[in-house]
């Protein structure tokens, strides 16, 4: 099969950033040119990592839709198979190379277009790899590429050649692309694309561009467009939503749009995620300030030493972070917190870890996101000599969720007896009488009820609490 390598990912280009204005590019979505080629396929999509990847699948599907493609739940039943993948620890790449290997045997028995997309492909030496391993995957394009998805699944049909599109470039804002949800009532809208924050672990920089705000406006309109719709929950997206607006002519930041979209009478807004620098005593009045902002803050602290933080290139210390939740805990009353927390970062050493643990049980976290540094090609972390062996790394691990479970099961517990609304989101895995969703402070709550409230706002009576999630009965009156 021939290759046609259209771009390849370049990891200098990817760490530039100019400070040219942002391209927007509004899309004038034109189907008409595929000759109805999509029109009797079936597609199949699989998503790995962040939020913003949930959103990006959800252009995809809304592109393919419109082109007359129809979704089916398994990958032997499509057409087209698109793997959307996430680079930001070794584990999620993990995970796709067992996917993809899996495919191995539905490709003998028919011909079909399996791409894969995302963060993983933005990385030479990685493309490079799933290449060579995988010559069944015909195409690759990354997250600056998707406006091109259906072109590009197009020209490999038609040529039977294997493409490879995938830029290193700032990026731009793309408006106008069909979105098709995968919630009937909870919507992702993305305020921002890319991060300028280069955390010296992370590869979110160098696989999503520069920090790009969308317009006011178009923000607004497609959240107004979502409350007409009855959307119950509206999750603004961001990898750091603080930097909102710093890139537009018009004098707007996050604080503006928050209070906005609260206006327009959403009955749940929530935010994610946000950076501890820069966060403003203006958002946290917002916040404060509307009743149908969830009092429930996503605030990725990463270390509790200052030393560590400083070599993560975090900018802010361990008091700042401190200073900041205080704050937050004195203006918005009832606020539940959760964090995102890396251990064993190149030679951290036990005195430093011990200052994580210690930052854990001053803040008393309600929930919290946990994770073995994974180094990342391409990062300047990744060329720090370690001599923390992995043994160290993974006890250490251990005794912060348990440092962690204190604070997270109390918080659970300090709920029973108490009355929550709870937006109905499904019925629950382990129990087919049960349904299932999330108090404002993101906790998950099992109730029994009938399946016609999927979507509501119900209030629910806490009865017991176990540490990850907790059991309810339905109020009635
Ligand atoms: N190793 C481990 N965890 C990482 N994260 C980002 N990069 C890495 C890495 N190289 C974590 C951070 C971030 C979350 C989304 O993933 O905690 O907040
Ligand atoms: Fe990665 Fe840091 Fe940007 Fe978050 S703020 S996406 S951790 S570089």
């Amino acid at each position: 099969m021939k290759t046609i390598i259209q771009n390849y990912p370049n990891l200098d280009e990817a760490r530039k950033r100019q400070k040219t204005p942002t391209n927007f590019i509004e899309t004038n979505f034109n189907i008409d040119c595929f000759n109805r080629w999509f029109e009797d396929k079936t597609y199949f999509i699989r998503t790995y990592g962040c939020q913003a990847n949930v959103r990006d699948e959800e252009t995809m599907a809304g592109m393919l839709n419109a082109a007359g493609a129809t979704r089916v739940d398994a990958e032997n039943e499509a057409d087209i198979i698109i793997i959307n993948t996430c680079a930001v620890r070794e584990n999620a790449e993990d995970k796709v190379y067992g996917q993809i290997g899996n495919l191995k045997s539905i490709v003998a028995k028919s011909r079909r277009v399996i791409a894969l997309c995302g963060c993983m492909v933005e990385q030479p030496e990685i493309l490079k790899k799933v290449m060579d391993t995988y010559p069944y995957v015909q195409l690759f394009f990354g997250t600056h590429e998707i406006n091109q998805l259906l072109q590009l699944i197009y020209e490999v049909s038609q040529t039977q050649s294997r493409i490879v599109d995938v830029q290193s470039k700032p990026g731009e804002v793309i408006e106008g692309l069909p979105c098709q949800r995968t919630h009937p009532y909870k919507a992702y809208v993305d305020i921002m694309y890319g991060c300028d924050k280069f955390c010296t672990y992370c590869i979110v920089p160098y696989t999503r561009g520069k920090e790009r705000s969308r317009r006011f406006s178009d923000i607004i309109n497609e959240c107004k467009k979502l409350v007409e719709q009855n959307y119950q929950e509206i999750t603004l997206l961001g990898q750091n939503v603080n930097a909102y607006g710093k890139d537009l002519d018009e004098k707007k930041d996050f604080a503006d749009l928050l209070e906005e979209v609260a206006k327009l009478g959403i009955p749940r807004l929530r935010f994610m995620t946000s950076h501890p620098w820069n966060f403003t005593t203006r958002m946290i009045d917002v916040i404060a300030k509307y009743d149908n902002i969830m009092k429930f803050i996503h605030l990725p602290v990463q270390s509790g030493s200052d030393e560590i933080l400083k070599k993560m290139g975090r900018r802010y210390s361990r008091q700042d972070y401190l200073d900041l939740v205080e704050l937050m805990r004195q203006k918005i009353p009832n606020l539940a917190l959760s964090t995102d927390i890396i251990v064993g970062f190149p030679n951290e050493s036990e005195e430093q870890f011990a200052q994580t643990l210690d930052l854990v049980d001053r803040v008393k976290y309600d929930s919290a996101f946990t994770f073995i540094y994974s180094p990342r090609k391409g990062t300047p972390a990744a060329n720090l000599k370690d001599d923390v062996t992995y043994e160290t790394k993974a006890k250490r691990f251990k005794t912060l969720v348990e440092h962690l479970e204190i604070s997270i099961s109390a918080s659970s517990e300090n709920m029973v007896g108490k009355v929550y609304p709870v937006l109905v989101d499904t019925v629950s895995k382990t129990n087919a009488n049960m349904l299932s969703g999330y108090a404002e402070n993101n906790k998950l709550i099992h109730f029994a009820g009938p399946i016609d409230l999927i979507g509501k706002i119900v209030n629910v009576r806490v009865k017991e609490s176990h540490t990850y999630s907790l059991i309810g009965e339905l109020c009635h009156e």
